[in-house]
């Protein structure tokens, strides 16, 4: 149980990675907020966790708005009072397109879900944190901060701030004993990847040095390591969990 009597917040855990997250963490010992837009599948992760016999809410969450997180962090720090763990992970994923391409709506999404949202979760468990003397923000980035890829300029400069968002909280919070530390996927499979058989999905294979894509148990069990005191001593490090695709 190695977070255990921990509350965490997993925001974007309605599917995908942030599910894998949440369900791992609660897996762990940790109380879960499972903090999303979507409601129906959100729930559902949440009442999957429980029939496991963990424990888990689910909040609607607009990680955009600042009263909509406001509403779930009261709500995951009335579990036991505090908020140890924060993952952010929601994120904008839909159409990308080139600098030429993208539009103003393409742009508004990434910087104010995946930028600005994180940094409203932050802000907000950041009190909580600093009051009970530490936690760990644990973000998810992406390898389109650390390499170039095709046509997602927003979504790539919105990643790539989420770096230096992540070395500043450090700095910053630091002498709190709050560890703000990212980590950055590579080719993981959900529903948004390229499926097998496609063209994209071969060449995602072909650029790690696994030669396949990645699951997202791959990236939860990362997700876990920062988020527990296994990794205490770690603070403002981009951790890349994607076979290898930047190591050349
Ligand atoms: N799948 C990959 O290959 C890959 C690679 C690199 C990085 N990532 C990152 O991993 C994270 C999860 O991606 P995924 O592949 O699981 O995608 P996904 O679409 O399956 O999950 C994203 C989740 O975020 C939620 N969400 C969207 N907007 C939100 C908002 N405003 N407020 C709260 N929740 C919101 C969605 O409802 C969804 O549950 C993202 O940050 C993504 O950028 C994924």
């Amino acid at each position: 149980m190695r977070l255990k009597d921990k509350t965490a917040i997993v925001t974007g855990a309605a599917h995908g990675i942030g599910r894998a997250i949440a369900e791992l963490y609660a897996a762990e010992g940790a109380a879960v907020l499972v903090a999303d837009i979507d409601a129906e599948a959100g729930e559902e992760t949440a009442a999957g966790i429980r029939g496991r016999g963990g424990a888990a809410a689910f909040e609607r969450c607009d990680v955009s708005s600042k009263e909509s997180v406001a509403a779930a962090v009261e709500r995951a720090a009335g579990f036991h009072g505090r908020i140890d763990v924060l993952c952010n992970n929601a994120a904008y994923l839909g159409e990308f397109r080139g600098v030429l391409d993208a539009t103003d709506d393409e742009w508004e999404r990434c910087l104010h879900i995946q930028l600005l949202g994180t940094n409203n979760c932050t802000r907000a468990v950041l009190p909580y944190m600093i009051r009970q003397g530490g936690g760990s923000v644990v973000n998810i980035v992406s390898i389109q901060a650390m390499v170039g890829c095709p046509t997602s300029v927003a979504y790539t400069a919105a990643k790539s701030a989420l770096l230096g968002f992540t070395l500043s909280a450090a700095y910053d919070y630091g002498p709190h004993n709050v560890r703000v530390n990212s980590l950055s996927p590579g080719p993981i499979q959900t529903r948004i990847s390229p499926k097998p058989g496609e063209a994209s999905y071969q060449w995602q294979c072909e650029q790690t040095l696994l030669k396949r894509v990645g699951n997202v148990r791959e990236v939860a069990y990362a997700a876990l390591f920062l988020a527990s005191e296994e990794s205490s001593f770690v603070t403002g490090v981009n951790l890349p969990v994607d076979g290898g695709w930047t190591a050349h």
